[in-house]
């Protein structure tokens, strides 16, 4: 059994973490698991999350030796990431809003666009709401995530949908909370017209750092399987397109 990176996440977020990671480092075995089952996780309580995350992960085992697992999910990195390196054995790399990256660039008045558990529960959001001269908008799009899954193609309704949740908003920085998000910045960034900020290539090299601390050795060729927890045509052939484009 060939050991593998694997990346989850409630659908097809993750996979905008994934195909950064698959750019940085092509020749490695990659696994991609979406939780088609249980999405979306945006409002799910600490403890389903956990069980939901240990028994996907148990199950991915079975047919998979983890060399290291991405947990490319706000509301799963989040809630659970903690408590599942304590659970399981191998490096648990898990996923941030970059604020810190909005911060940097001296913004003042940032916008961290995630699921309500991801706003309500990550820690990286308390301590830079401590900052005095920071304002901090905590944006839960309730639905989006759900959304995006379910509407692939129809950029239309999305897009309309957006524009509804963020009319409001007035900020100089949007922060992407959650991965499915990726997919959306540019209609995201068209809404608000601000700068959008996201973390797909810190994640990509702080997992080829965790790789090289471990001296994983690289395949011969890249290769790349697909797992959903429940069967979805629409997703499984979004995530071929979209993973496999970049793989060769
Ligand atoms: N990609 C997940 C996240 O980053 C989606 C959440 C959901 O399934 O609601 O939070």
């Amino acid at each position: 059994m060939s050991r593998k990176i694997v990346v989850m996440d409630s659908g097809i977020g993750g996979a905008s973490i994934l195909r950064e990671i698959m750019q940085l480092m092509p020749n490695q075995s990659y696994v991609y698991f979406a939780d088609t089952l249980n999405s979306p996780y945006g409002e799910k309580d600490k403890k389903t999350l956990l069980n939901i995350l240990i028994n996907n992960i148990n199950f991915i085992k079975e047919k998979n030796e983890i060399e290291v697992l991405v947990l490319a999910c706000n509301t799963a990195s989040s809630l659970c990431g903690n408590e599942l390196r304590k659970v399981f054995n191998f490096p648990i790399i898990c996923v941030e809003p970059a604020i810190k990256v909005a911060f940097e660039k001296n913004y003042k008045n940032i916008a961290i666009l995630a699921t309500p558990q991801t706003l309500k529960s990550n820690k990286t959001i308390k301590n830079f709401q401590k900052l005095k001269g920071l304002k901090i908008q905590k944006v839960p799009l309730k639905n989006l995530a759900k959304d995006i899954d379910s509407n692939i193609n129809h950029t239309e309704k999305i897009f309309n949908e957006i524009k509804n949740d963020l009319k409001a908003l007035k900020c100089e920085c949007a922060v992407i909370g959650c991965t499915h998000y990726n997919f959306v910045k540019d209609e995201i960034k068209d809404v608000l017209q601000c700068e959008v900020v996201s973390c797909e290539n810190a994640v990509a090299q702080q997992t080829k750092k965790v790789l090289t601390k471990y001296n994983l050795k690289k395949s011969d060729k890249g290769s790349l399987k697909i797992m959903l927890s429940k069967r979805n045509l629409k997703i499984l052939h979004f995530l071929k397109s979209y993973l496999n484009f970049c793989h060769n």
